[in-house]
């Protein structure tokens, strides 16, 4: 069967959700950008990443060190609100032991990043595991589910007075796909019944997480980041590329919210993708045609603020506030960050027009940093980061973000 895609316009989309937006955002409305520990600290060698077969992180941006410095420039940019994540693996290198030392640094990270001003996204799970869970087989064992809870109560008991929104767990299904599907992260595994049992049981740990935090903060304001692309079949007159749609979405965001305990819903958007239905297995029965002609990053992700658009009208159903807590592109020179952000925003801008309650911007990501399987390869920083000095340069397109940070509004 002939797939046609190039019917539409994709320039002319874009355009169209700028163009009946009037840039406008809501009093209060949270304006900052997101990191994970691993990705920028530095100096962690006890998680499943940092001692398997794949280059470490090493120093990566030294944030560990250098978070005064980082966060004074999101101030500078503007920004009101900041998303980061704990490693499990310096709070707890060893089962049930945890270590006071980096509680403490925690405890100076938040406390700072209250002190001037900011709202805090607090990530408790990124992608990375403790060697000693991982070596129990992680969150393959529903039995293990329990020590992740532990470790979620000793962060509520020492740090939550400085958590103005919890994240429990990123990207439940990115994780499960990669390190499972695609064997390409620790454990390394190509194994669909992990797959769904790992989706699961996080989803699962979630739910505990919430109940554990909300023991010690009855008005704790606790989630998950999904990650949710905007998925349209390949060829809409075919049923299976609908119901190979139908499905994704089913698995990506409605079966999980759901199903799971959420105060808000964080969205990671990313991605844009025509789906048509395949019988390979191999593929988990679809392949990703999209149209040739949609400009690309330097990951040759598609730029599409539409789909931003699409995502947020179909998560208005839930009812819930909406944060967006990641969103960005790999752009390493830096020409077309500020193009993105702007329509990338005036989709949130129409998507508010019509209803939809979102509550804040993260904008993926603060710093240069490391990007899992392709290393230091991709630029996702408003800030650059010189891995060979730590110098940090603010980008032109984090100066004009911080304009829209600013003033709360945006020229359309
Ligand atoms: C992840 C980040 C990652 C980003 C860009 C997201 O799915 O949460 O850790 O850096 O994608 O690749």
């Amino acid at each position: 069967m002939r797939i046609e895609r190039e019917k539409i316009n994709p320039l002319s989309l874009p355009l169209k959700v700028r163009g009946r937006s009037r840039g406008l955002f809501p009093e209060g409305f949270l304006w900052g950008a997101s990191t994970s520990a691993y990705q920028v600290e530095g100096g962690i060698t006890q998680n499943d990443w940092a001692v398997s077969r794949m280059p470490p992180s090493g120093l990566a941006c030294d944030h560990y060190n250098r978070y005064k410095e980082d966060f004074l420039l999101a101030k500078k940019l503007g920004q009101n609100a900041q998303r980061i994540s704990l490693e499990w693996s310096r709070i707890e290198p060893e089962k049930g032991k945890f270590d006071e030392r980096e509680l403490e640094h925690y405890h100076q990270v938040l406390k700072f990043l209250k002190d001037n001003g900011f709202k805090t996204f607090v990530t408790l799970h990124h992608f990375t595991n403790p060697v000693w869970f991982a070596k129990l087989g992680g969150f393959e064992q529903k039995r293990n589910l329990d020590y992740f809870k532990v470790y979620v109560l000793k962060v509520a008991e020492d740090l939550g007075e400085y958590i103005d929104f919890w994240i429990t767990i990123n990207e439940p299904t990115v994780y499960a796909g990669m390190a499972y599907n695609e064997g390409k992260w620790p454990p390394f595994k190509k194994n669909i019944i992990l797959v769904f049992q790992v989706y699961r049981n996080m989803l699962e740990a979630h739910n505990r997480a919430y109940d554990a935090i909300h023991k010690y903060y009855p008005n704790a304001l606790v989630g998950f980041a999904q990650n949710i692309w905007c998925y349209e079949p390949a060829n809409p007159r075919s049923f299976f590329d609908r119901l190979a749609v139908k499905f994704l979405k089913w698995v990506n965001f409605r079966l999980p919210f759901s199903r799971t305990k959420n105060d808000f819903l964080g969205l990671n958007h990313y991605f844009y993708g025509q789906l048509h239905f395949s019988m390979n297995w191999s593929k988990n029965f679809h392949e990703i045609r999209t149209n040739k002609n949609i400009p690309r990053t330097d990951r040759g992700w598609p730029i599409y603020p539409e789909a931003l658009y699409q995502v947020l009208l179909e998560l208005k159903k839930f009812h819930k506030p909406i944060y967006i807590t990641e969103n960005g592109l790999a752009d390493s020179e830096d020409l077309k960050r500020a193009d993105y952000i702007q329509k990338y925003l005036g989709a949130v801008a129409k998507a508010i027009e019509e209803g939809v309650d979102v509550r804040g911007y993260l904008h993926w990501s603060l710093l240069d940093c490391f990007e899992w399987e392709d290393g230091y390869k991709w630029k996702f920083g408003l800030l650059e980061v010189d891995f060979a000095t730590q110098e940090r340069r603010i980008r032109s397109s984090a100066e004009f973000y911080a304009k829209i940070c600013k003033q709360n509004f945006m020229e359309t």
